[in-house]
């Protein structure tokens, strides 16, 4: 298999991708770990990654894009992921901003984009593109606190998958939707995440940074990837980081 670096336990595939991608690996170079002992999701949260039951990858991603379109390869990883987990599994999956994956309203995947410092040369830019999917995981797999909220593809359709064939079709999704994004932009990309969001038009929930909770409709994303959000008041707000939910009414709907 070209360019993976197969490990059987890490810290963190984005942490070794990292340092990777610092001593000069190509664009696609890819790390697969059978688990990871301090798997790391968006916000500071923790990923569990028990062994055999989930795919934990980063791929290293040099696109050659400006800084200011770096934010939109986030979005572009979470549709290259939800596409391909329909085609292998015949499901339908949906996207929470900015990039969860869900499907029957649990959550069985994310994506965590980081980069490197985006000053200096361009050519030494690069981005880093963490997945986790649960793929083999049972009930029992999940912490109590997860249980309710989580779900894998074993739990969703009968079946067990191969994980590196899952990889390697989401690697190749992956280069392919970042190819399309360098040379033709964001619109069809961004047109395909939004027939996919699971927020759009509903009541939710924004955590801000700071811990303030807003209430109010989705009003989806904007051409940039930015959602945004419209209370009761009427005031709008445009959500650039925190964490989104379906307001508790609406879950499990
Ligand atoms: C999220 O939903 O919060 C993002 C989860 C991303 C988890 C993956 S597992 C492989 C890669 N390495 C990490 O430490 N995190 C990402």
């Amino acid at each position: 298999m070209k360019d993976i670096l197969f490990l059987d336990t890490v810290d963190s595939t984005n942490r070794v991708a990292r340092d990777l991608g610092t001593a000069g690996k190509p664009h696609g170079y890819a790390v697969l770990a059978a688990s990871q002992s301090a798997g790391r999701g968006r916000l500071g949260k923790a990923w569990q990654s028990p062994p055999g039951k989930g795919l934990y990858a980063t791929i290293l991603l040099r696109p050659g894009l400006d800084v200011k379109e770096y934010s939109k390869i986030t979005l572009t990883a979470g549709l290259a992921l939800s596409q391909v987990l329909d085609e292998i599994c015949q499901l339908k999956v949906a996207l929470k901003w900015p990039n969860d994956i869900y499907i029957s309203g649990r959550k069985c995947g994310g994506v965590l984009v980081e980069t490197s410092s985006l000053q200096g040369e361009a050519d030494e830019h690069f981005a880093l593109v963490g997945i986790g999917v649960n793929v083999n995981a049972d009930k029992d797999s999940f912490s109590s606190d997860l249980q309710k909220s989580a779900t894998s593809l074993f739990l969703e359709t009968g079946k067990e998958y191969e994980i590196l064939t899952l990889f390697e079709a989401i690697r190749s999704r992956l280069l392919q939707l970042v190819f399309q994004l360098t040379h033709e932009g964001f619109a069809d990309i961004l047109n395909q995440w939004r027939e996919r969001d699971m927020l759009q038009g509903k009541w939710m929930q924004w955590v801000t940074p700071t811990g303030e909770i807003v209430y109010g409709e989705s009003l989806g994303v904007d051409n940039s990837g930015i959602l945004s959000v419209r209370d009761r008041s009427g005031r709008i707000y445009e959500v650039l980081s925190g964490d989104v939910s379906l307001a508790p009414q609406f879950r499990g709907r």
